[in-house]
């Protein structure tokens, strides 16, 4: 099934946004009805967190970046990073106590600081939570379970957890050590049986599908995506590793968490290690496992290349209701199922068969492989006396920009943010479970509004030779504005980056699941250019877009690219207030409102 990558062709198809779908849309919000953003367990118990933990205080580039900064900039000579804040993380990167010494109020910081509260709003006499990482339209579809082993003796036992963002607490699911089974569920990955602790993160359908209907399915991605970007920078602080795993089977992860079928749905296991304790990556057989560890053979009963599931019993938690009544989008699930591995020999598969070399040029859509481009002007990446700010002040301050004020932003800010958001020659180098070899699949190109040093118009952001490559004008002064569905919030950015991607060539290779791939990849590097974007001082919001209409405008360049996201950047007209380390207790009532009583 996840082969025939017609499915996820057709579900984008379906579900892009132009004028006329806009025009002839007749959905409307039911704010009656307007889903709950907490999951809250009926008869389950909670174990609060503790609400002091340590605060990530890396400097936010080194945090941030896709590889050393030494390497980004190593024509810059001397990188002065001048931290406020005195850092023990750096001596601690690596560091095989590091895991060994990992606590309780480890775990929390790390969940506080990908996705806990950190503003309270209230706003015409309603209550808004928002959160360290940003969400389509504030809904917070996504949720975060914990699978670990026994924390520092008796900080915490090992077991299946839910993470409640509201009580700052877990929820106990199930009792015990689950990371083999886990690790199982992904053919053996050595770094997830080992790591001390794995995140999963879910969407819960219905509540961003409740206001974008069947395209929030590539939401699903997007707000895992900026979670995740806040989760690799703040484990590097604490001097931890991250993999993010992608290939899985699906039923068998969701039903160990005890998702409800067709309601909430695993997309991502990442799992925390330091590198000189653990090697991550797919072992399938004995002889590749290394650092001693054993393939899964207990209580299996399915045998597959090698590899045993292991299986547990089904669990039914009890919820309470996310709203009155709930709309089932067919559209989206279609989309979901249809890229399921469904065992071992098709997780392994679908990781190996990624693990392939393509070369740039057969990555051009141009049929001569000449990319059209006006003018080069060269990137100025220079962080030298730039006072960085630390990533956990930076994760606090962030907010999405509600207003620009078409002010400019030097070239050197923008070079800074560009180049830090990805690394070499473009590739995003997150650590996935899958290996694209020397392919990138995110390209950036963003339309300059008010660039210091840049004429107005529509750029690539050319890493390879380290240049922005001017294409063309903008047919009109507010023309970003009117391809980020007419907001004129996107008119006001300084620049709007749009994130783009090749999607039929990589279909081919990864099947529907690589338009998992490809939404999840392009969330985590708008996450980046969110946290960059308040690292150097300005402001940035996601957005929406005219699918279409941003792919013809940059196919001047290097034919038809389909696009992932777009995100504005600018300055603003306001000082907006930073969030706070605060961790809420909610009551069941404050979480669930009337709902509880449903
Ligand atoms: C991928 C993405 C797309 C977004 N699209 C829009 C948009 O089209 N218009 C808008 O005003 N805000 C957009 N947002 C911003 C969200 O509405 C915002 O993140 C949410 O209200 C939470 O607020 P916060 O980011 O300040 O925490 C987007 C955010 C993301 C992550």
């Amino acid at each position: 099934m996840n082969n025939d990558y017609t499915h996820a062709l057709d579900y984008h198809e379906k579900t892009k946004h132009s004028q006329i779908s806009i025009l002839y849309s007749r959905h409307y919000l039911d704010w009656e009805n307007r889903p709950n953003p907490f999951k809250v367990y009926v008869d389950l118990k909670s174990i609060l967190l503790p609400d002091s933990f340590p605060v990530p205080s890396m400097n936010a580039v080194k945090a941030i970046a896709a590889v050393n900064n030494n390497n980004i900039n190593n024509k810059e000579g001397d990188i002065k990073f001048l931290d406020k804040d005195t850092s023990i993380d750096d001596s601690n990167y690596a560091d095989i106590n590091r895991i060994k010494s990992f606590r309780l109020t480890d775990l929390a910081s790390i969940l506080f600081f990908t996705c806990g509260i950190t503003r309270h709003i209230k706003f015409n006499s309603t209550d808004y939570y928002m959160r360290a990482a940003s969400a389509t339209g504030a809904l917070y579809p996504i949720e975060a379970y914990v699978v670990n082993g026994d924390i520092n003796k008796n900080d915490l036992d090992a077991g299946v957890y839910h993470f409640n963002p509201g009580s700052f607490s877990l929820t106990a699911i199930r009792k015990g050590d689950y990371r083999k089974v886990l690790a199982s569920y992904s053919a053996n990955n050595s770094t997830t049986m080992h790591s001390p602790v794995s995140l999963v993160f879910t969407s819960n359908s219905w509540r961003n599908a409740w206001k974008y209907q069947s395209r929030s399915y590539r939401h699903w991605f997007w707000d895992c995506g900026v979670i995740l970007a806040n989760l690799l920078a703040v484990c590097k602080s604490f001097g931890l590793q991250t993999k993010l795993l992608m290939g899985f089977i699906d039923d068998e992860v969701n039903k160990l968490l005890g998702l409800e079928y067709h309601e909430e749905a695993a997309i991502i296991v990442a799992s925390l290690y330091a590198s000189s304790y653990l090697k991550g990556g797919v072992t399938n057989s004995k002889s590749t496992m290394g650092n001693g560890c054993e393939p899964t053979n207990e209580h299996g009963n399915e045998k597959s290349d090698g590899n045993i599931i292991q299986q547990v019993d089904n669990l039914k938690p009890k919820v309470y209701p996310l709203s009155l009544s709930k709309v089932f989008y067919p559209d989206i699930w279609k989309a979901y199922d249809t890229s399921k591995l469904q065992n071992s020999s098709q997780v392994v598969n679908w990781i190996s068969k990624t693990n392939f070399i393509i070369d740039s040029s057969s990555k051009s859509n141009n049929s001569n492989n000449k990319k059209r481009v006006l003018k080069k002007y060269p990137i100025e990446t220079n962080f030298t006396d730039l006072e960085i700010p630390t990533i956990g002040k930076v994760i606090l301050k962030r907010g999405s920009s509600r207003r620009f004020s078409r002010g400019a932003v030097s070239l050197k800010t923008l070079c800074n943010i560009l180049t830090s958001s990805m690394g070499v020659e473009g590739k995003a180098n997150l650590p996935m479970d899958y290996n694209l070899g020397q392919l990138g699949l995110v390209d950036l190109y963003f339309i300059a509004n008010n660039i210091d040093g840049l004429q107005k118009g529509g750029y690539y952001f050319n890493a390879t030779e380290n240049t922005l490559d001017f294409l063309s004008d903008i047919p009109y002064a507010d023309f970003s504005g009117h391809l980020c569905l007419d907001q004129p919030l996107f008119a006001d950015a300084s620049a709007v980056i749009f994130l783009m991607v090749e999607l039929k060539k990589i279909l081919r290779v990864l099947g529907n699941r690589g338009y998992r791939v490809v939404q999840m990849e392009s969330g985590i590097i708008a996450g980046k250019l969110y946290l960059l974007s308040y690292t150097f001082g300005i402001g940035a919001s996601g957005s929406t877009f005219y699918d279409d209409e941003v792919t013809d405008f940059f196919s001047y360049h290097d034919g038809p690219k389909s696009t992932m996201i777009a995100i504005g950047i600018g300055t603003s007209p306001y000082q907006s207030k930073s969030g706070t380390v605060l961790p809420l207790r909610l009551t069941n009532e404050q979480m669930c409102g009337e709902s509880k009583t449903l």
